[in-house]
């Protein structure tokens, strides 16, 4: 991996304390690494209409997207303050799946252990982006 596991979720960490999560009082900051060494973070934005949160995952994708980033995730780092253990929504792991059928899932539970799952791991017979024919 061209980043530390480590330095992904510290920065995953720092993108959580700028979370707009008044509703669920449930932080989440993420960092996407890309193939060429480059990182975009985000954190979840929740509405009043609570049905329209969006996640960090997705809001960390979808900054680097609007910088041209359109494959080549190696690696998302997800953190959450508030949880002893945050792991991807589906929605979210279908989001990492369309922009790179390798990329690696990086969190760390409440002893400050790393864990990295595959994107094959967490969404097992996934649709990717070449199936569409
Ligand atoms: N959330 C994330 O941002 N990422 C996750 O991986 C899990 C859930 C957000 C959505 C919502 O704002 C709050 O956490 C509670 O579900």
């Amino acid at each position: 991996m061209r980043k530390d596991p480590c330095y992904l979720i510290s920065l995953a960490s720092e993108a959580a304390k700028k979370a707009y999560a008044p509703y669920s009082k449930f932080r989440v900051g993420a960092c996407v690494l890309y193939g060429d060494g480059s990182v975009y973070t985000g954190c979840n934005v929740e509405n009043t209409s609570y049905g329209l949160a969006v996640c960090a995952e997705r809001n960390a994708i979808s900054t680097a997207v609007a910088d041209g980033k359109h494959s080549g995730i190696e690696a998302i780092a997800i953190f959450s303050p508030d949880s002893e253990l945050c792991f991807p929504c589906g929605a979210c792991r279908q989001w990492v799946a369309e922009f790179s059928e390798n990329a690696k899932i990086i969190v760390q539970d409440k002893t400050g252990q790393i864990m990295e799952f595959s994107i094959k791991e967490l969404l097992p017979n996934a649709k990717f982006m070449h199936d569409v024919r």
